[in-house]
């Protein structure tokens, strides 16, 4: 309906309508636009499935076991249904649960592309078998299925850690035939027809369960119900093969705490959502999103953490249909079964939280992780769906946006204001304004005649650019991407298999199918240098709105009856959509520089496995203290999901924030993995210089920190590259047993070494501070005091300061020169603070290569490990051996903690005579600092303390 009316408008009146779209957005998220779990048929239907009573029993002679695998049958005792399970222990203290109909009537989509590779299955594994069920042991584990009703228990150490279905709300709701009144049963042909089509020649096999369910509930109630067609305001969803959905309960006794499952604009430990929704995955697109609620945003990652103080453990869901979870805290007692009870001591009750996850379609494949550590989590985790991708240097440099920096002439001048007020930035970004009409691959003619110029002098300073590439299409005959797409039968179809249109910002648009591998090679192909005229090597890619977002279209997204390749449905594979025109973008700049240079793609949308393939934001957030609030535990929950390289816009995307704000916002920012500032077009300017002066001047200083200590940014990606997780982090990931830690997130740690609490209420004079670890030391970075852990202190906070310590027993790597971009600092020398524990020690990494290419998976890197120890620093290889010069040397040493004056101080090493070093001593901070021991930071040397 909505999409005819828009076509009998003009083509002004279109753009008005959508413009206007936009602006009711800008005066706050329109909740109606969303559904609520009332709205969505199978979240009512998961949620009222009543708890103890499951029909799910294993089949006992369909068991079989092999090596660390079970096999078996379960029936569903309600209507006889057969599914087809396996459990699988696998390598690394991970544990692997698939459930699938076994003669499905069609079939089931299965998320691909995720896993890295197919876990390695765990060897060793002793199994056990009584009338209840099967024991497997392995390692220091145990996993216990039982047969009736199936349940599944995995056991750390003896303890129960993990419980799947113990309150029996598991449901998997087979493909069936639609009920028909008995006096159309006998009539030809359906409604359903398509979708019987391509019914499987197993069909034949499947039980009568439709008829089962449907007579129990009679049509009416089917329809009532949803079952076959759903409509949300003025959407209706065909729903041709009926219900699909799946859902299971997971209970971890022991945790009052659980994490992750991004995105949502919400606490980072998660809350109870008994009473309210649960936490909905759906990628959407949420103009001006509310904060603290667990409404969908753009990104999904089915992936949770349960921590206590004794044990973490990790889940992931694979299934990237629309998911809801639902999180309730209660006391294990109650819920465990009589075997389990000799596990709890004596008559204690435990705690408990118990979470009960659903899919609208798919499959059961669910990974369990024991840990035992939150780091160890994070590990596993990353051995499946891969760790993220290490960066261009650039990247995690400083990006400034906004929608929209207008022509040339405004690059220009945007460019040349940083170099006058002395500000680093390496990329400067172009908003949907740049291109023809919206016709993305294209520019707009008058306003950037020569894209190719512009980009050079911006590279001729050691500067990039970004444009947008957004993953839907402007409907124009004359627009060749459209051509190209259409005849080439590249788009994705609607339910009548004609091509799917919506409104997008070029007003009538089509969406690529990224499901087919094929298209997402011809996309790829877009991004030749040949293929996008006015591109150059140093032009990187932003892809948004690829939820997708459709503004007429349900939930502003795209219709779940829409068509996908391989016959999916769009409610298959909605949350994966995204990822896979992130993926394809990013195989393109690779593809485009013959497969040298590492690519730069940020994208709006994700999924397990994004971190692979580039950066996310946060979309579309507020100028307000609150989301600059909240945009802590949303970066540190995207970043527990694997997904460490992160960030939210600068200032805020709606509206005006005042300079305190912008201020504020710079400085927390500046210390979060992706660092970009972006506005909506109807703010008003907001670059640095237009602050007042002073204030200009702590963005400044924000700013020049986070340059100098890119060295340590680049190490901590290069360490989440290679083993996984985080590189933010909240604390109680590094003090596992520091309970005070769990529910904390106004304050987090930069890897292990550097702990920041940004400053995000206004007019704030002062600000506590939680600093962990038992005698841990921690030194403010500015002034070089010392405080010691665990203890919460007070501080005073004028503008100009963040509060940042870092760890005793740490040594942090930095390069101080002040350049105009990060590329200028390759060669630059670089200042290592090593901040002494109370053995004075310390340990830290550096991690060097080009800083743009793959040459490094080639060795050509350099690992360094810096140790002091026994009144020595020394530098010696890293764990990896690589063979990458520089021309960088050691230009200063500062020495935080130093009790006593050194009498001398001396060098040597494999290419430099022996010396002495000059130094400043300052005892009333223990500072000692070291002036020019000029040895490459490459080589292996060492630098003596004689006291
Ligand atoms: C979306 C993006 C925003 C962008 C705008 C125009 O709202 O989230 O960052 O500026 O579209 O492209």
């Amino acid at each position: 309906m909505q999409s005819l009316f828009f076509l009998c408008l003009n083509s002004k009146l279109r753009l008005l309508l959508v413009t206007a779209i936009v602006i009711i957005a800008v005066n706050g998220v329109d909740r109606s636009n969303f559904k609520t779990c009332n709205d969505s048929s199978f979240c009512k239907r998961n949620r009222e499935i009543s708890p103890n009573q499951s029909p799910y029993n294993v089949v006992d002679d369909s068991i079989s076991i092999q090596g660390s695998k079970i096999s078996f049958d379960i029936k569903n005792q309600a209507n006889d249904a057969l599914l087809a399970a396996t459990v699988a222990v696998l390598r690394n203290g991970k544990a692997r649960l698939r459930i699938k109909e076994k003669n499905p009537m069609y079939p089931r989509y299965e998320v691909e592309d995720i896993l890295i590779k197919e876990p390695d299955e765990e060897t060793g594994v002793l199994a056990n078998r009584d009338d209840q069920g099967i024991q497997l042991n392995f390692r220091d584990k145990q996993l216990i299925l039982t047969l009736k009703p199936f349940r599944i228990d995995f056991l750390v150490n003896n303890t129960l850690v993990i419980s799947v279905n113990s309150r029996g709300l598991m449901n998997f709701e087979n493909y069936r035939k639609k009920h028909k009144p008995a006096d159309e049963s006998t009539k030809e042909g359906s409604e359903n027809s398509e979708a019987v089509n391509q019914v499987s020649s197993e069909t034949e096999d499947v039980p009568a369960v439709d008829e089962n369910l449907a007579d129990k509930v009679g049509q009416r109630d089917e329809e009532l119900k949803g079952l076959w067609e759903e409509t949300f305001k003025s959407h209706s969803d065909s729903k041709p093969k009926g219900p699909s959905s799946v859902g299971l309960d997971f209970s971890f006794p022991g945790v009052e705490h659980v994490y992750g499952i991004p995105e949502h604009a919400d606490s980072l430990a998660l809350k109870s959502t008994s009473g309210g929704d649960p936490y909905r995955l759906y990628n959407l697109d949420v103009f001006e999103y509310e904060i603290d609620n667990p409404m969908a945003l753009y990104g999904s990652i089915p992936f949770m953490l349960a921590h206590c103080a004794k044990s973490t453990v990790g889940l992931f869901w694979m299934n990237a249909a629309e998911t809801w979870i639902d999180i309730d805290s209660n006391k294990a007692k109650d819920s465990i079964l009589s075997r389990f009870a000799s596990m709890l001591k004596g008559n204690e009750e435990m705690p408990q939280i118990d979470t009960h996850w659903f899919s609208e379609s798919g499959i059961i494949d669910v990974f369990f992780m024991f840990g035992p550590r939150p780091n160890d989590v994070f590990e596993q985790y990353a051995s499946l769906t891969g760790p993220t991708y290490l960066p261009p240097l650039f990247a995690i440099a400083y990006h400034q946006s906004r929608w929209n920096y207008n022509d040339e002439e405004d690059v220009r001048s945007v460019d040349s204001k940083f170099d006058e007020h002395d500000i680093p930035y390496d990329v400067l970004w172009l908003d949907i304004e740049h291109t023809d009409g919206k016709k993305y691959f294209t520019w707009d003619s008058t306003k950037f005649p020569n894209p190719e110029d512009m980009q050079k002098s911006l590279a001729a300073k050691g500067r990039k650019m970004v444009t947008i590439v957004d993953p839907h299409i402007k409907r124009d005959s004359g627009y060749g991407i459209d051509q190209d797409a259409s005849n080439q039968g590249r788009y994705v179809k609607n339910k009548d298999d004609n091509v799917y249109e919506g409104w997008c910002w070029p007003g009538s648009s089509s969406w690529i199918d990224f499901i087919n591998p094929e298209h997402r090679d011809w996309w790829a192909s877009r991004f030749n240098l040949d293929n996008y005229p006015g591109s150059t090597n140093s032009l990187f890619i932003w892809n948004d709105m690829n939820e997708p977002s459709v503004f007429n279209g349900p939930e502003i997204t795209m219709h779940k009856d829409a068509k996908h390749f391989g016959g999916w449905e769009h409610r298959d594979v909605h949350n994966i959509f995204g990822l896979y025109a992130h993926k394809a973008t990013a195989d393109g700049l690779i593809a485009r520089s013959g497969f040298k240079e590492r690519p730069f793609v940020l994208s709006r949308a994700f999924f397990a496995g994004s971190q692979r393939f580039g950066a996310i934001w946060t979309g579309d957030n507020t100028a307000s203290w609150e989301h600059l609030k909240i945009s802590l535990p949303m970066i540190m929950s995207i970043s527990i999901a694997g997904l460490p390289f992160a960030g939210a816009d600068v200032g805020g995307f709606f509206k005006n924030p005042d300079e305190e704000l912008l201020v504020r916002w710079y400085q927390t920012a500046s210390y979060q993995p992706f660092f970009r500032a972006h506005a909506h077009i109807d703010t008003r300017r907001r670059e640095p210089w237009l602050l007042a002066e002073a204030n200009m001047n702590i963005v400044r200083d924000a700013i020049r920190t986070r340059y100098a200590l890119l060295p340590f940014w680049y190490t901590l990606f290069y360490q989440a590259s290679v083993k996984g997780g985080t590189i933010i982090r909240p604390l109680f990931t590094e003090y596992p047993e520091d309970v005070s830690t769990f529910a904390m997130s106004d304050e987090y740690l930069i890897g292990s070494d550097l702990l920041v609490k940004p400053i995000t209420d206004a007019s704030a004079s002062s600000t506590s501070i939680y600093l962990p670890g038992n005698n841990e030391l921690w030194y403010d970075i500015e002034n070089y005091k010392w405080f010691t852990g665990p203890r919460s202190i007070s501080m005073s906070v004028s503008l100009n300061k963040i509060p940042v310590f870092q760890r005793g027993g740490s040594i942090v790597p930095r390069k101080e020169r002040i350049r105009r971009c990060s590329s200028l600092m390759y060669d630059d020398p670089y200042t290592l603070t090593v901040a002494l524990n109370r053995k004075a020690q310390a340990l830290g990494q550096l991690y060097i290569d080009d800083g743009h290419s793959f040459d490094y998976s080639k060795g050509e890197f350099s690992l360094r490990k810096f140790t002091y120890e026994d009144n020595v620093l020394s530098s010696r290889p890293g764990s990896a051996y690589g063979n990458y010069k520089t021309n960088s040397w050691l230009e200063k040493i500062v020495v935080l903690g130093m009790k006593n004056k050194p009498s001398k101080i001396s060098v040597s090493g494999k290419n430099s005579t022996p010396r002495k070093l000059k130094f400043k001593y300052d005892r009333e901070n223990r500072r000692l600092t070291v002036k020019k021991p000029e040895v490459n930071i490459v080589d292996d040397w060492e630098i003596n303390f004689k006291f």
